[in-house]
C-alpha cells in the first residue's frame, strides 16, 4: 500500500522496517480523541474560512460516521496503517472523496498525536482518580469498623506501641489522598492544547488555536510551538504519580502478605482474590497482593524508560517520542487493574481482631505508658525511660509481663508506682490516652475518617458542578 506521506520517497518501505515504524497497534486505543480532535480542527478551518464550510461539514459527518462505525464494530481498525491518525484520515478519505484531503490543512501528525495522547490521559485519568477515591471510601469504612481493634504498630517490624486497626488502614486513606491531590495537579498542567503546533513552527494559515482549545475542553493552549510538539512531561508526572500510587499499594500489600502468614494470622483474604497451590494442599497464596507487589517494579520500569526516552532527544518531535505510548499505556493499565483487584480485595478480607490483640498483648509494647505514668508522677521522661527498661528486663528474666508484675516488684524500683499504674498500661488506656491529632485512639481515627470522607464528598460535589 502507498504511504499517504509518500511524495518525497516513493512511499514504499522496507517489511520489517515498516513493521517497526509502526504504532497503530498501540495508539488505536486514542481513536476517540483523534476522531473527536479532527471534529474540532475541520469546525474551526471552516470557521476561520481556510477550507470551504461545505467540505468542513462534510468532513465532520465523516469523522462522526468514522466514530460512529468503530464504536458499533461495523468498521474495524486497518493494523496495515502506520498508525491512528493515518487510518483515520485514509478511511475518511476513501468514504467522503478529495474533500477528506483538507482535513490535514495547517496541521501535523506531530500536533496531533500531542493532542491526542492529552485528551485520552485526562479521560483514563478520570477513571484512575475514581478507583482512588473509591479506595479511600472503602477504607474509612473498614477504619470506622474497626475503629477500636487493638493491635502492635511496629517500627523495624518489631512490636512498637498499641495502635487501632482504624488507624492504622487510615494511614493509607492519607497516602491516598495525597495521590489524588498529585494526579490533579498532573492534569491541571497537562490540560493545554497543543493544537495547531503544526509539525514545530506554528503555521501560514489564520488559524484559531482558542477556539480549537475551548471545543476540546482545554484549560490554555501551549504557547511555544517547539514545546507544543515535544513536550511529554505530563506523561512522566503522571507515571510519577502513578508510580507513588503503586508503592503505596504495594506496601499495603506486602502487610496482607504479612498479615495473612500463619505467623501473624491478622487477616484473612477472601478466597476470590487468593490462589492454591498446584502441589500443596493446605496452600492459600495471596497471589493478588504480590502481583500488586510485582507490578510495582514494572510501574517504575516504565518511568525510567519514558525519562530515558526523552532525555537525549533534540527539539522539536523525533520518532523516539512514539515510544511514550508504551511506557505510559502500559503503567496506566497496570495502576487501573491492580486497583481494581485492590478494592474488592480489602473490601471483602476478614479482619481477626482476637489474634491482633493477642500479638497486641505480648510484646511490652505498652512500655512507653509505663515510662509516661512515671513522667505523670514528676519524674524526667529520661530517668522515667530507664527505670521502665529494667522493669522490662525483670520481667523476660521472671517470664512475665507488665500487667503481671506484682506492686511490690514495682515499687523496689521506683515509690512513685502505686495500683493505678495497672490501669495506665492497659492496652485500652494506652490506646485511649493517644488523642493527639492524628494519634491513635478512637476518637482521633473517628477525627480522621470524617475529615477524609469531607474530602471525598468535596470532591464528588466539583466533579457534579464540572
Ligand atoms: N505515530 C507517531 C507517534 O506516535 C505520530 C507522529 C508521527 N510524526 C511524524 N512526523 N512521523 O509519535
Amino acid at each position: 500500500m502507498e504511504k499517504m506521506w509518500a511524495g518525497r520517497t516513493a512511499g514504499q518501505v522496507d517489511k520489517i522496517a515498516d513493521e517497526y515504524n509502526s504504532s497503530i497497534a498501540i495508539d488505536c486505543r486514542m481513536y476517540r480523541e483523534d476522531i473527536t480532535g479532527s471534529m474540532a480542527h475541520a469546525a474551526m478551518l471552516g470557521a476561520q474560512k481556510i477550507i470551504p464550510q461545505e467540505a468542513a461539514d462534510h468532513i465532520i459527518e465523516g469523522l462522526e460516521g468514522i466514530l460512529n462505525d468503530l464504536e458499533s464494530g461495523a468498521l474495524e481498525i486497518d493494523y496495515d496503517c502506520e498508525d491512528i491518525h493515518m487510518f483515520v484520515e485514509q478511511v475518511l478519505t476513501s468514504r467522503i472523496g478529495d474533500e477528506g484531503k483538507m482535513l490535514h490543512t495547517a496541521r501535523s501528525r506531530n500536533d496531533q498525536v500531542a493532542l491526542d495522547l492529552r485528551m485520552y490521559l485526562r479521560r483514563e485519568c478520570a477513571e484512575i482518580t475514581a478507583l482512588v477515591e473509591e479506595l479511600v471510601e472503602v477504607l474509612c469504612n473498614k477504619a470506622e469498623e474497626h475503629k477500636d481493634v487493638i493491635l502492635p504498630g511496629y517500627t523495624h517490624l518489631q512490636r512498637a506501641q498499641p495502635i487501632t486497626f482504624g488507624h492504622h488502614l487510615m494511614a493509607y486513606a492519607s497516602m491516598l489522598l495525597r495521590d489524588l491531590s498529585r494526579l490533579d495537579d498532573a492534569v491541571k498542567r497537562m490540560n493545554v492544547s497543543p493544537i495547531g503546533c503544526c509539525a514545530l513552527a506554528g503555521t501560514t494559515y489564520d488559524t484559531d488555536r482558542y477556539f480549537e482549545a475551548e471545543q476540546l475542553h482545554f484549560d490554555d493552549i501551549m504557547l511555544n510551538s517547539l514545546d507544543g510538539v515535544s513536550d511529554r512531561d505530563y506523561c512522566v508526572e503522571l507515571m510519577n504519580d502513578f508510580a507513588l500510587i503503586m508503592t503505596h499499594l504495594s506496601r499495603f500489600s506486602e502487610e496482607l502478605i504479612l498479615w495473612s502468614s500463619w505467623e501473624f494470622k491478622f487477616i484473612e483474604l477472601s478466597d476470590s482474590y487468593t490462589t492454591g497451590s498446584s502441589i500443596m494442599p493446605q496452600k492459600k497464596n495471596p497471589d493478588m497482593a504480590e502481583l500488586v507487589r510485582g507490578k510495582t517494579g514494572r510501574v517504575f520500569g516504565n518511568l525510567m524508560g519514558m525519562l530515558t526516552t526523552l532525555k537525549g532527544i533534540p527539539l522539536a518531535y523525533n520518532k523516539d517520542m512514539q515510544e511514550d505510548k508504551n511506557f505510559i499505556f502500559d503503567s496506566l493499565d497496570t495502576v487501573k487493574i491492580s486497583l481494581q483487584v485492590f478494592i474488592p480485595m480489602i473490601d471483602t478480607m476478614t479482619v481477626r481482631s482476637d489474634n491482633m490483640l493477642r500479638a497486641a498483648q505480648e510484646g511490652f509494647i505498652n512500655a512507653t505508658d509505663l515510662a509516661d505514668y512515671l513522667v505523670r508522677k514528676g519524674l524526667p521522661f529520661r530517668s522515667a525511660y530507664k527505670i521502665s527498661g529494667q522493669i522490662v528486663a525483670t520481667c523476660i528474666d521472671e517470664g512475665m509481663v507488665l500487667e503481671t508484675m506484682p506492686l511490690d516488684v514495682y515499687q523496689g524500683f521506683s515509690d512513685l508506682f502505686e495500683e493505678d499504674l495497672y490501669d495506665s498500661i492497659s492496652l485500652k488506656n494506652c490506646v485511649e490516652r493517644r488523642i493527639s491529632v492524628g494519634g491513635t485512639s478512637v476518637a482521633s481515627v473517628e477525627n480522621q475518617i470524617e475529615y477524609t470522607r469531607d474530602v471525598l464528598a468535596a470532591r464528588q460535589q466539583d466533579k457534579e458542578q464540572d
